[in-house]
């Protein structure tokens, strides 16, 4: 298995642009390892004195959002090729707070996963159930559909250099993570579907994350897991406990 593991931090709508340089100042020591690709998505503002911040080290950025536009009367919003221009790598597209908070559904977030292929960014690509989905038992059923939608027309070559990152809603900010089991099962069909969608060796190489209270304590047990490639981490990403949830 030749699948690079990646750490990404999402820190949400955290950190002012000044303290957004301190953490980023703070955590350099403690997330060297040139094993793992580490990726901090930070909020916009933060987007170029971060990317300063992190020059000369191992570290990565990623955007939170973008819009599917290149450029014109879209007040208030950024594009693809502005934050490829800033230094941005990866995005994060369909996060449940996005897709809860500001409706983006599955028809807009395909257009988003095309449009950062098409500029050069990796998508971080979310997905993943309620706990009403998962106590009536469709979270499979649940995340097909969004994979299926988010991914249609994609070619496979990019899938395999996509991110995805299961994400169960009821783990996220919660404290409750999803057990090293459960968080297996759902990475291996996600798995199995984009071997079923594309192909084996497409499903070989794609990278899956999985995200919802991870940290310290639990990075390790999750990250042996077999289609566990790596974490998309919240609050934990926001503290120096980042730095051991890298070496995990
Ligand atoms: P959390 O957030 O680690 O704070 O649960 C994860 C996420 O929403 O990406």
């Amino acid at each position: 298995m030749s699948r690079k593991r990646i750490i990404a931090g999402n820190w949400k709508m955290n950190m002012t642009p000044s303290e957004a340089v301190k953490l980023v100042e703070e955590l350099k020591p403690l997330v060297v390892n040139d094993d793992v690709d580490v990726v901090y998505c930070v909020p916009a503002i933060d987007i170029v004195p971060v990317v300063e911040a992190v020059k000369g080290t191992n570290v990565q950025v990623g955007a939170e959002n973008f819009y599917i536009e290149d450029k014109g009367a879209y007040t208030g919003e950024i594009s693809a090729p502005m934050l490829v221009d800033a230094g941005v790598k990866y995005v994060i597209i369909g996060h449940s707070e996005r897709r809860d908070y500001f409706k983006e559904d599955d028809t807009f977030l395909n257009k988003k996963v095309k449009k950062a292929i098409e500029a050069g960014l990796t998508p971080i690509l979310c997905c993943g159930e309620s706990l009403e989905q998962r106590e009536l038992g469709v979270t499979m059923d649940w995340i097909r559909l969004q994979i299926k939608s988010d991914l249609a027309g994609v070619a496979s070559d990019d899938v395999k250099k996509l991110v995805i990152a299961y994400e169960p809603i009821w783990a996220i900010g919660t404290g409750k993570t999803a057990t090293s089991d459960q968080a297996q099962e759902v990475c291996k069909g996600i798995r199995d579907l984009i071997a079923e969608i594309y192909d084996a060796p497409t499903a070989e190489a794609v990278r899956i994350q999985y995200g919802g209270s991870m940290n310290a304590g639990n990075a390790a047990e999750l990250l042996a897991k077999p289609d566990i490639d790596g974490g998309l981490i919240g609050g934990a990403s926001l503290k120096a406990e980042f730095g051991q949830v890298v070496n995990a």
